[in-house]
């Protein structure tokens, strides 16, 4: 796979974690109470391998890419800034959870909110990258850019959607199966 096909996968991957909590921000409208530990997982698995692993990847390639075309400089740092915001906002997330798993008292409607927002930071990133990113950074690149970032970023082990599951998202990945089947 090219690095490109790596992170589009990663992004479908992702979107199939925005698209359970999306259902899970819907159900708490409706005033169902959600499980807490599974989105907890989610936003692990998002603070540890996206921000861990494939923001970085993707900024090092941005990095690399600097300095080809004007506008697509202006667009690949802004796209750096949103990676540390999402970032910031995964931990938040994180946080409010460890709180709700700790006994600590938070207005449903806020965790909601806390929620959405989050989903959808995620989600307008995503599109970003695939919808104008992606294809500008396509537009300038040629195999020898392709070859030798290859060389430079190698793969990182994806813990949920890889070749191993982790044992800590052993429930997440039947949740994302039930969830398939339902569809
Ligand atoms: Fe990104
Ligand atoms: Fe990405």
């Amino acid at each position: 796979m090219t690095i490109i096909a790596e992170l589009h996968q990663d992004h479908i991957n992702l979107d199939k974690l925005l698209v359970l909590l999306r259902s899970k921000v819907e159900k708490m409208k409706e005033g169902e109470h959600p499980n807490f530990n599974l989105i907890g997982d989610v936003v692990s698995y998002i603070s540890g391998y996206a921000d861990g692993f494939h923001h970085p990847r993707e900024d090092k390639i941005y990095e690399y890419f600097m300095g080809r075309d004007s506008k697509l400089d202006t667009l690949l740092s802004n796209c750096e800034k949103e990676h540390a915001d999402l970032r910031q906002s995964s931990t938040s997330l994180q946080e409010a959870i460890d709180g709700v798993l700790h006994d600590a008292v938070i207005p449903m409607e806020e965790f909601a909110e806390l929620l959405e927002d989050f989903v959808l930071r995620q989600t307008n990133h995503l599109n970003l990258e695939e919808g104008d990113i992606f294809p500008k950074i396509n537009a300038v690149a040629g195999a020898k850019d392709w070859d030798y970032l290859a060389e430079q970023l190698p793969k990182p082990e994806d813990p949920l959607f890889g070749a191993r599951l982790a044992q800590e998202f052993t429930d997440l990945y039947k949740e994302l199966i039930i969830d398939m089947n339902a569809a």
